[in-house]
This record gives C-alpha cells, sequence and structure tokens, in this order.
C-alpha cells in the first residue's frame, strides 16, 4: 500500500501530499474536537488510513484537505473524459485519413479512358497511396492477363530494389499475402535477408478482384516527420496503415477489373471492325490493306501534332472505318481501272455519306462519324459532301484526307507504279492549303520517313484457311 500522508503549512495551504490515485476512493472527517480533527481516507483495500491536524488549523486544514481530494477525484476523471478524448480523437484521425485516402484515390483513378492500362492505372495510383499511409515508395508488381507473366515492377518514387529483389519478397510472402496484409518492420530479419539494406520495413498485400489476381503492392519504408523522435521498436508500418492500404488495394483492384473489361470490350470492337473492313476490302484487291494503313499513318500523325492517346485511338479506328461505304458502290465502278467519268465519279463519292448512314446506327461507333463523312473535304472548301472550308472541317477529316491520299499515291494500282517518297512529299506540297491543311502537311513530310516505315513494316492479315475435313467429321 502506498504511504498516505498530508502536510499543511501555517497558512493553510497545502505543503505537501501524497497518495496514488488508484488507492484511495473518498475522504470523511472522521472525528473533531479541541485539539484538531482527524481525516479520514479511504482505500481502495476497504482500509481506512487517517491523520489528525493541528489544532489551531483543524477546520480550515480539514477544508483544505476535502478539497484537494476532490480536486484530485476531478483530476482522475479529467484524466478519464482526455483519455476517451484523445482515443476519439485518434479514430476521427484515422477515418480522416481513411476518407483523405480514398478521397485522392477516387480523383487518381476516374472512370478509366478507352485504350488506358492496368499499369497506367495503377501507377496513378501508387503516388497518393504512398503519402496516405507515409511510405517511401510503393511498387506494383503487376500480372499479364495470363495471372502468371509478371509485368515490370512500378514504384510510386524512388524503385528501391531490383525488380529481382523485389519478385523474391513478392514469392516469399504470397501465401501469407492471400489471406491477409503481411506487416514486417526492421525487428524482422527476413526483411534484410531479402532486400538488403534498402527496405526496412513493409507491407504486402494482394491486390485481387472478382477472383482475379492483378498481383500485389509492396508499400517500403515509413517515414517520420521531420524531427520526430520515434522510439525504437516503434518505426514502421502498424495496423491502422496496414488496414488503410488494405482498403485502398480493394478499390484499385475493382478499377483495374474494370479497366480490363474496358479492354476485352475495345478489342472486340476493334475485330468487328476489322472484319467488317475486310468484307468491304475483299472486293477489290488492290485496296486490300488500305483503311488499316491510312489508320496507322493517321494515328501517327494524330500523335506527332501532339493529340492525346485517347484521340489517336479514336482516329485509328476512323482510319480504319473510313470508306466502309464503298460497301454500296457497285463493282463496276469500285473496280474499274483507271479514269472514272463524272455520273461514276458521283457514285463514288457517295461512299462518305453511305459510310455516316451505316454507322450511324451503332451507338459504341458515334465518335468516328465525323472523320468516315468528311475524309473528303478540301481544304478550300471544294470537296465533298458539304464543301465544309479550313478548320470547319473536323480534325479527323482533316487527318485522313492526308493520309488517305498518301497511301493512295504510294500504292500500286493495275494501271500504274506507286509513287516515290519524294514525289508524293512534293505533290502534298503543292496541295497544301488548297487539298489539304498546311500545318497538318508539314508535320507530315516533315516525318514523311516514319511514315514510309509504317508503310513498309506494315503486312496484310492472311485470311485463315478452313482445314479439310477428316472422316467426314465437321471442323468447327
Ligand atoms: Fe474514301
Amino acid at each position: 500500500m502506498h504511504p498516505v500522508h498530508l502536510v499543511l503549512k501555517d497558512d493553510c495551504s497545502v505543503q505537501s501530499y501524497g497518495w496514488h490515485a488508484d488507492d484511495v476512493s473518498g475522504c470523511a472527517i472522521t472525528d473533531r474536537g479541541p485539539q484538531g480533527a482527524t481525516v479520514g481516507i479511504r482505500l481502495s483495500t476497504g482500509n481506512w488510513a487517517s491523520w489528525n491536524t493541528s489544532s489551531a488549523l483543524a477546520r480550515p486544514s480539514l477544508n483544505h484537505a476535502k478539497t484537494v481530494l476532490q480536486l484530485h477525484d476531478r483530476s482522475e476523471e479529467r484524466d478519464r473524459l482526455v483519455s476517451e478524448a484523445d482515443a476519439l480523437a485518434t479514430q476521427v484521425m484515422n477515418d480522416f485519413e481513411e476518407l483523405s485516402l480514398l478521397r485522392s484515390l477516387a480523383s487518381a483513378m476516374e472512370l478509366p479512358d478507352a485504350g488506358v492500362t492496368v499499369a497506367e492505372t495503377t501507377v496513378r495510383c501508387l503516388g497518393p497511396l504512398a503519402r496516405g499511409v507515409g511510405a517511401n515508395s510503393i511498387a506494383a508488381v503487376l500480372l499479364m492477363d495470363d495471372e502468371k507473366t509478371r509485368m515490370p515492377p512500378c514504384w510510386s518514387d524512388e524503385a528501391l530494389v531490383s525488380p529481382e529483389k523485389l519478385f523474391q519478397l513478392v514469392d516469399e510472402h504470397r501465401m501469407e499475402a492471400s489471406q491477409r496484409p503481411v506487416v514486417r518492420n526492421r525487428s524482422d530479419h527476413a526483411v534484410r535477408s531479402v532486400t538488403g539494406d534498402r527496405i526496412d520495413q513493409f507491407v504486402l498485400l494482394q491486390c485481387r478482384s472478382e477472383g482475379r489476381l492483378h498481383g500485389w503492392l509492396v508499400a517500403c519504408n515509413r517515414w517520420a516527420d521531420e524531427g520526430d523522435e520515434v522510439p525504437w521498436g516503434q518505426q514502421g508500418f502498424t495496423t491502422v496503415q496496414a488496414t488503410l492500404l488494405e482498403t485502398a488495394t480493394h478499390q484499385l483492384a475493382a478499377q483495374l477489373h474494370n479497366v480490363r473489361l474496358l479492354q476485352q470490350k475495345e478489342a472486340l470492337y476493334t475485330d468487328v471492325v476489322r472484319t467488317l473492313v475486310n468484307a468491304v476490302e475483299a472486293r477489290d484487291h488492290y485496296t486490300s490493306g488500305h483503311s488499316e494503313r491510312v489508320a496507322r499513318f493517321a494515328k501517327r500523325l494524330s500523335e506527332v501534332i501532339g493529340e492525346s492517346d485517347s484521340v489517336s485511338d479514336r482516329i485509328y479506328l476512323t482510319g480504319l472505318l473510313h470508306d466502309v461505304g464503298k460497301i454500296a458502290v457497285p463493282d463496276g465502278v469500285l473496280r474499274k481501272p483507271g479514269d472514272l467519268d463524272d455520273q461514276e465519279r458521283a457514285i463514288i463519292e457517295t461512299h462518305a455519306e453511305a459510310g455516316w448512314r451505316i454507322l450511324h446506327e451503332l451507338e459504341a461507333l458515334r465518335n468516328v462519324l465525323p472523320g468516315v463523312l468528311y475524309h473528303h473535304e478540301r481544304f478550300d472548301g471544294k470537296g465533298y459532301p458539304d464543301g465544309l472550308v479550313g478548320e470547319k472541317i473536323p480534325l479527323e477529316g482533316r487527318i485522313l484526307a492526308v493520309c488517305d491520299s498518301f497511301d493512295a499515291m504510294t500504292s500500286d494500282r493495275p494501271y500504274r507504279k506507286g509513287m516515290s517518297l519524294s514525289r508524293a512529299a512534293e505533290i502534298l506540297r503543292g496541295g497544301s492549303g488548297r487539298y489539304w491543311d498546311p500545318k497538318l502537311v508539314d508535320a507530315f513530310v516533315e516525318n514523311i520517313e516514319s511514315f514510309a516505315q509504317i508503310r513498309s513494316d506494315h503486312r496484310p492479315r492472311q485470311h485463315a484457311v478452313r482445314p479439310t475435313p477428316l472422316h467426314g467429321e465437321p471442323i468447327l
């Protein structure tokens, strides 16, 4: 039992007192007499301790003693409230950190753009994640579509270890990570044996959604705020950061699932479009591969002039489809070698509008309509179908006009050989501002070697050959 004492000074103020809060449950005046009073202290053990004050100072001393004890009781109450408030504040802070992290993640993810990859989506999220949990750097080890082959790791900040070391770390903990986040700090020798001196602490999490394993995240080395004296043993990641990372990784996994679905959808679109284009080009041997080449030139030209990846991808798709309206042009006109008469020219000029009509039915392909409809407009306003002038012609139409003409000039025809690069460049320069947008002609001719490379690299797709049935069995 702790000693209990109360010593008063002559002016009735307390000189010293002492008891342990846990030992005292109350106080009372147990006796009062001419020689002073006895102050009783009830101890938690159920016993009483008491002492006698001096006679001259009995009453004020007693009051003082009671006040001191009440204050002490209040102090205990206050400590309890402060402790509860601290716990509440910690919870609010944790909730706030989680909300802030999820908010910054949400803005980093947004809706996936057409063409965005799993790796790009992940990289966008790693920075906010690293800042949210105070990690020096977070690595992502992603898997390809086969869920086995690893992509090269990506990091939010500096790469702290080689890909091989990171893969080794993942391999050693992937089984445990399939159940829960793996948290390791400096005291764990396994950390150092695998990663050397570059990673002292880490949290490793599995990134999985809808039964699909996307890969793993590894948050490395937790920094303390500048000037923090972090006691040894309290450095590194705790369950607070592990829980935050787990919540955020679930969000990221759901987003990666969406990105993969979008990629599958886009691949399906592109395959359907190619099939459609093949059906059109199959009617004319000499135009085989024309749409694919024009699409590649158009994508390249779009990139050269600084358009975004999503615009360039859209222009590629437009290039594939730009002549789809030729399906409505009779063979006699479409396949006629040599010059067309006025009537035949009028028929073939309907293909731009016919393409618009065909594709207009497909909601998902609405964004290719401007290029399909306007790829035969002229910069001086003498083109078709609407005679638009200059930059009134949609960019896709102006880009396709240059690329379509370049492919036509450099391709062999039954009645002539394809032109040389220099001759094609000369014709493009000559028609700049009249047929074609001058800025686009400049960009094209300045990079004409790269367009020539695209042309020479392009190989027409081989059509599948159906196997011969054996023993009367159908081939599917
Ligand atoms: Fe055309």
